[in-house]
């Protein structure tokens, strides 16, 4: 089975970012993808921040990337570049570790101002790690997503056809 990891970079469970997940982790699974999520903020912090390689969480977690054929790295714009949350996480995977994956960046900012950390920032580790397949990615606006009263959130057609589109190179890029 088909199989893509979700490394999402976020603060927080309340928070616009996880509407792009829910909408992306539903719309791979409809396409019979086997979905992983890392939210990197419920690893053990500690093993994070002192680099930990051999605590027991991060192996967990390690693991799932290593075994997915896609992934999926998602951050939140913080402070004109990809959190310093995702870094902590993408800092502990092997050298090359990306290598032979499609990968597709999706990023959430306040505005366009910072449209490009995508390229700037966040694809550049992401070729550190061995990734030559990187998608070009999409970018969204919290403008673009509204939090709903059930807790699920819904985004706009813009930002909708945007991931959509580069969900489905992501699935090609797979076979
Ligand atoms: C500490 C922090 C720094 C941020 N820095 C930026 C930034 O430099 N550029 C930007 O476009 N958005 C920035 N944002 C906004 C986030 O990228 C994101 O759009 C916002 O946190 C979403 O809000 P929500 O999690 O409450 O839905 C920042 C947010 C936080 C919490």
């Amino acid at each position: 089975m088909t199989t893509v990891t979700i490394i999402a970079g976020g603060h927080k469970i309340d928070s616009r970012l996880t509407g792009i997940l829910q909408f992306t982790q539903e719309f791979l699974e409809q396409e019979k993808v086997a979905v992983h999520v890392i939210q990197v903020h419920q690893l053990p912090s500690d093993a994070l921040i002192t680099a930990d390689f051999m605590n027991q969480g991060i192996i967990d977690a390690r693991q799932k990337v290593e075994q997915s054929d896609g992934v999926i790295v998602l951050s939140p714009v913080f402070q004109a570049s990809y959190s310093g949350i995702i870094k902590t996480f993408l800092d502990l995977l092997p050298q090359k570790s990306l290598r032979s994956k499609t990968v597709l960046p999706l990023m959430l900012g306040g505005s366009y101002a910072h449209l490009l950390v995508m390229d700037y920032a966040l694809k550049p580790v992401l070729a550190n790690l061995g990734a030559t397949n990187i998608l070009t990615g999409a970018y969204v606006t919290d403008n673009q997503i509204t939090k709903q009263e059930d807790q699920t959130y819904l985004l706009d057609t813009d930002s909708e056809t945007r991931i959509t589109n580069q969900l489905e190179q992501l699935l090609g890029g797979m076979q």
